[in-house]
């Protein structure tokens, strides 16, 4: 009697570790999953009341995002939070470096990325792009009475850039590596400019405009360097959310939010 005692416990035990075992196991499976392909996060996330968007971004580019004290603010932080509300979900703001955010977004370490970020043609073979949102311009910033007063004066000058941007990527075509310093942040770029480390900065006209703003003795350069659309990047393989993204953003559109949004945080001239 005793012996078949222990044989039941013993069965019990070995039968009890079992289910644990695949429980978990299962739930790392999931995990795995999960933090491997964006898509399924997005399928699964989606059926749920609560869903969860991770938007990444480089929150140093006012208007569009930045952060005050401890808030993340800006045009691209409120639209996308107002489309994680049409898509039923909330919004989480991944902050990091500007040249992080396409790899991160194929990764599926986030939803989408959103970053004042131009469409280019190199960029579409890395990730989608939603349709457009708004227009952008790259323009040049330089200290007041330099002798920099047009585009082909840049030529032999040190020009400040943020890594990774489309003013970084052009600067160095036009003008040559070695005259291009790349900074991490926009900000960083301008620091470089007051310092005489740099004679110039090529970036996005409204974070130009800020920068001149906030700093004394800067100004823009009437001549336009470049004019992009600026859109939001999903993974390739997330055609679903892209297209979600797409609905939302005509909705938003359409009943006025993107203006409301863009005249908030730029005042037309
Ligand atoms: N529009 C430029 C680009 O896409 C600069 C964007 C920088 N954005 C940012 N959040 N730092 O390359």
């Amino acid at each position: 009697m005793k012996r078949l005692l222990s044989l039941v416990l013993v069965v019990a035990l070995v039968l009890s570790c079992a289910v644990l075992f695949t429980a978990c196991g299962d739930k790392d499976v999931a995990k795995n999953e999960q933090s491997d392909n964006g898509a399924v996060e997005n399928e699964q996330s989606e059926k749920k009341d609560n869903a969860v968007f991770k938007m990444g971004t480089n929150a140093a580019f006012p208007p569009y995002e930045y952060k005050e004290g401890e808030e993340f603010k800006g045009i691209d932080v409120e639209i996308a939070t107002a489309i994680a509300k049409e898509l039923g979900g909330k919004l989480e703001i991944v902050d990091m470096e500007f040249d992080s955010i396409i790899t991160s977004v194929q990764k599926g370490e986030v939803d989408f990325g959103i970053a004042g970020m131009t469409v280019t043609d190199e960029r579409k073979e890395e990730v989608d792009f939603t349709s457009s949102y708004a227009t952008g311009v790259q323009v040049v910033i330089v200290p007041e009475g330099s002798d920099i007063a047009t585009l082909d004066d840049l030529e032999g000058k040190k020009i400040g850039v943020q890594l990774g941007t489309t003013g970084d990527i052009y600067a160095k075509d036009d003008y040559g590596e070695d005259h291009v310093v790349s900074y991490s942040k926009g900000a960083d770029a301008v620091i470089a400019l007051k310092g005489g480390d740099v004679q110039a900065v090529i970036i996005d006209n409204e974070p130009a405009k800020a920068f001149v703003a906030e700093n004394e003795g800067l100004k823009i350069l009437e001549t336009e360097y470049a004019i992009e659309d600026y859109a939001i990047a999903v993974a390739k393989d997330n055609s679903e959310l892209l297209d979600d993204i797409n609905d939302a953003l005509e909705k938003l559109t359409e009943d006025g939010t993107i203006d409301e949004i863009i005249a908030k945080y730029i005042k037309a001239e």
